[in-house]
């Protein structure tokens, strides 16, 4: 058992770390291309909606077991339950980050990559077909993806080392005002382009008629991959959290925090997009095809302006993915610390060796591994599959489902006050109830099945 437990400092710095959790490659990569091709100002009102009536009770239940027990996941299910088959859920929300770790540090190595050829090289293939076939070619390599995976992983481990605080809340608080300095930067960039005004009507345009049952799913989806719910990382963070702090405030600050940034993000990406001339879309493609491509684009008119925006940008997408990494890294770490005994350095170590091996594999999936299937997918596909659609659900499901209907209510409640040092809002508290007992365990299987569907 670790002897002293760590605290963040204030709720500000709680805020900001929990805000470096969800603010990652969901933000920047899928939610501006959502938002477009699902209603503009439409979805946007519905996603809000998801936000504070799904996705922020689910984070409430999920904090709420970390900040009670003041342990990790394993831990607070032995504390809270002890002896029963809630324990699997400890296991289970060990295990999800730290797959999601694998993979995203593969994603987060490209970024690194990306990043050094915008110092070195710069973009200079002005022709779509060219920058993808670059792309393709990167990832597939075998040698320079694995190097900057490993660079990635890397400094995750360095920074988890240094501690809770010396470590992780340092990193955040100076990393996560920089982001959106950055990212802003990047927005009043974009939008001084000429021709850019196209991507703020993408953007803000209603269109109420495509708000259908599938779009609100979807929205419901995002808000829960963007706040890094279900994968016991919110837990651990929130175990960080001194016992007199308000978990409701620290969570309307994170969901605050994680909406705003997907939304600057929007402006800064798809009026460059559109200024470029070309379609929007999401995912990888978005990162390391179409913004390459108009870096090169811009470049032929004014090099220089166009080397600094893209040093900007992929500074911030590292930055970002560490951020969100870090507290993947985290879950297992206080794992191994609490239940196994192992001094930080140790753990940190292991989990080192073990999402290192794991995410060379999805690494090499797009090269020398790229036959090698899990039902019908590559190593990478599958973990990703595996993750965002079935376990982070699952692990939330489970959350809400343990909040709810398995722990005391007068437990939950006391939630509410800040250990008591604060009054206790019957309604505030009333309606989260309400909303974590029905509203959330049915939208959780709504999203499921979508998935499963999809
Ligand atoms: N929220 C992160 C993003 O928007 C991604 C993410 C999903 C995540 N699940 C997570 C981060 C679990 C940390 C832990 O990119």
């Amino acid at each position: 058992m670790a002897a002293q437990r760590e605290h963040f400092g204030g709720r500000f710095t709680a805020i900001l770390a929990l805000a470096g959790s969800a603010i990652g490659l969901g933000n920047i990569w899928r939610f501006p291309y959502m938002v477009g091709q699902t209603g503009g100002a439409a979805f946007i009102i519905i996603y809000l909606a998801a936000c504070l009536l799904l996705s922020l009770p689910i984070f409430l239940a999920e904090a709420i077991v970390g900040h009670n027990t003041h342990s990790g996941t394993y831990g607070a299910m032995e504390k809270l339950a002890p002896g029963t088959k809630w324990k699997w859920l400890g296991l289970l929300t060990v295990v999800t980050p730290l797959v999601i770790l694998s993979y995203y540090s593969v994603v987060g190595g490209w970024s690194i990559g990306y990043l050094w050829q915008s110092f070195t090289a710069g973009f200079r293939d002005n022709e779509i077909g060219a920058v993808s076939s670059a792309y393709a070619n990167f990832i597939a390599a075998p040698w320079r993806p694995l190097l900057f995976h490993t660079l990635f992983l890397l400094g995750c481990a360095v920074i988890v080392s240094a501690g809770v605080k010396s470590g992780i809340e340092k990193f955040n608080k100076i990393t996560m005002p920089l982001l959106f300095v950055l990212i802003v930067v990047i927005m009043v960039y974009s939008l001084s382009l000429p021709g850019s005004a196209a991507g703020v009507a993408y953007l803000l345009k209603p269109d109420f008629s495509r708000i259908t049952p599938s779009a609100i799913a979807a929205a419901m989806g995002q808000s829960f991959f963007s706040l890094s719910l279900g994968a016991g990382t919110i837990l651990t963070y929130a175990s960080y959290i001194r016992k007199d702090e308000n978990i409701l405030a620290t969570g309307l600050g994170t969901v605050a925090f994680d909406l705003l940034f997907a939304l600057i993000a929007g402006f800064a990406i798809m009026p460059a997009v559109f200024a470029a001339g070309i379609e929007p879309g999401a995912g990888p493609g978005l990162i390391f095809e179409t913004l390459p491509f108009i870096f090169a684009k811009m470049g032929a008119a004014v090099p220089w302006v166009s080397s600094v925006v893209a040093v900007l940008f992929f500074v911030t997408i590292v930055a970002a993915a560490l951020t969100s990494a870090i507290s993947m890294y985290e879950v297992g770490v206080a794992f191994l610390v609490e239940q196994r005994g192992l001094s930080r350095h140790k753990a940190v170590v292991l989990i080192f060796l073990g999402t290192w091996t794991l995410g060379a594999l999805c690494s090499l999936s797009f090269g020398p591994l790229a036959d090698t299937k899990i039902f019908g997918q590559t190593i990478f596909g599958f973990c990703d599959l595996l993750t965002s659609n079935f376990l982070m659900t699952f692990g939330g499901l489970l959350f809400v489902l343990f909040v709810g209907w398995k722990m005391p209510k007068a437990v939950v409640r006391d939630e509410f006050t800040a250990g008591g040092t604060e009054p206790f809002n019957k309604a505030i508290f009333g309606a989260f109830w309400f909303l974590l007992r029905y509203v959330a365990p049915i939208a959780i299987v709504v999203i499921f099945i979508t998935n499963f569907l999809a």
